[in-house]
């Protein structure tokens, strides 16, 4: 009799794509949500007819957001891969440097050297926090890398600690993706702050938004006077008192006052959330590790607050007799009546990571194949992909789901085999 085959003990609770009945909505006010001040801010704006860059909105939020993820600077740009395109042209990486970023993420982190015509050196990830390897990093390293770009992934810190120290010894700058780590911090100061330059997306899905939006931080003087110019077409910036300045070839990567309204209502929101999601995210950590058939992603000690974008854990495929991630993945959506995902797809293979489809990264041969996503070997982020579940974070802005999740997911635990002869006769 195969483990399938074998007889389950019923409990009173069905799953729920068994025939049970949803227990718990979980996190059922949608994002974004409103903070309260938005429609009065973008009055404002309308009224004033400053309606571009450089107005008085944006230079508060700039100075608030830079201030509460402790970087001495911040600046609005259009969008997070713009946040990072110019954060490497700031530094003066170009054609046939190379950058080495985590061979998980989302495509962006790699776009952005590969639009400033240097080369992505995709590195596979640690297993426990499925961020950048810092061992990887130094194994790659050449004497043409010019940055590192580690990305705090999903609930996850990347290894500042030895980022930082490979930085120093290699003379090689770190621009942290922050895209998933708004008001995170390592060591108990923010994200952001820790490199040489920060990059946030403010898009519609992150904890902070504008639907559109991104912003670089950095604590060196300079950089912020090269950040400034490259998003605003070569521009000095007003009050700029570097006597070294030089004008620069760049175009309008500039974010508009009415964006930078949205944002600062929705930063009257923001600490309250991100110390929710931090207690949230901890406590269902706490419940998975005692469960059977998932486990927590670890939680390194520097790792002092966590307020993902995403919310991931690992599903243990081997403890499930039969049931596949994929199937899991659907019970427990109907289980909860949330969207659960998967981690992003291996760079190596992602649908939306193609240097091969355009030709204006064909500046030679050689840099044609070195640009090639198929030439890097990726076997850990290939096993997140397979084994990553993948909550949205407004779960953890509902203090019932940390219960309503772990009991959901031990349900399915209880009926794993009848769940997998549900997988396997098609109803799936
Ligand atoms: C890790 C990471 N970096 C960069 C970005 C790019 O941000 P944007 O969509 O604002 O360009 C994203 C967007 O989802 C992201 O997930």
């Amino acid at each position: 009799m195969t483990s399938i085959d074998q007889p389950v003990t019923r409990s009173a609770t069905e799953p729920v794509v068994l025939g049970g009945t949803l227990a718990h909505q979980v996190a059922p006010a949608p994002w974004p949500r409103v903070a309260g001040r938005e429609m009065e801010l973008l009055g404002e704006v309308v009224q004033s007819g400053k309606w571009a860059f450089d107005g008085p909105l944006e230079a508060e939020f700039e100075s608030r957001f830079a201030a509460f993820q402790d970087a001495n600077y911040g600046l609005c740009v259009a969008n997070g891969t713009v946040a990072l395109q110019l954060a490497l042209e700031a530094l003066d990486i170009g054609v046939g440097d190379e950058v080495i970023v985590p061979g998980l993420t989302w495509q962006a982190t790699a776009a952005a050297p590969l639009d400033i015509n240097a080369i992505p050196v995709l590195a596979d990830v640690e297993p426990g926090t499925y961020c950048i390897d810092p061992a990887e990093v130094e194994r790659l390293i050449t004497a043409r890398t010019r940055a590192i770009i580690p990305v705090h992934l999903y609930g996850s810190l990347a290894d500042m600690d030895r980022l930082c120290d490979i930085g120093a010894r290699h003379g090689i700058a770190v621009i942290e993706d922050c895209a998933h780590a708004h008001g995170s911090q390592w060591r108990g100061q923010g994200t952001g702050s820790l490199g040489t330059l920060g990059c946030f997306s403010f898009q519609l899905f992150k904890t902070l938004t504008a639907g559109e939006g991104g912003f670089v931080t950095t604590n060196d003087p300079k950089l912020r006077e090269r950040i400034y110019s490259l998003r605003n077409c070569g521009r000095r910036r007003a009050g700029s008192a570097d006597e070294n300045w030089r004008a620069i070839q760049s175009g309008n990567y500039r974010m508009t006052e009415f964006q930078a309204a949205m944002l600062l209502a929705q930063f009257d929101a923001f600490e309250d959330q991100a110390c929710q999601r931090d207690r949230n995210a901890n406590a269902i950590e706490a419940r998975l590790a005692e469960l059977p058939g998932v486990a927590p992603m670890d939680h390194p000690q520097q790792r002092t607050r966590i307020s993902p974008y995403e919310f991931v854990f690992k599903f243990l495929a081997e403890e499930w007799d039969g049931l596949s991630g994929q199937g899991f993945r659907k019970a427990l959506e109907a289980e909860i009546g949330v969207d659960v995902d998967r981690v992003n797809e291996p760079l190596n293979a992602a649908p939306l990571y193609l240097p091969h489809t355009k030709r204006r990264y064909r500046l030679s041969d050689a840099h044609w194949e070195a640009v090639n996503p198929e030439r890097f070997k990726l076997p850990m982020a290939t096993q997140a992909y397979a084994e990553g579940v993948s909550l949205p974070h407004k779960v953890l802005l509902d203090d019932d789901a940390v219960c309503a999740v772990a009991d959901a997911i031990a349900r399915l635990f209880e009926h794993r085999q009848a769940l997998a002869r549900w997988e396997t006769s098609g109803s799936s």
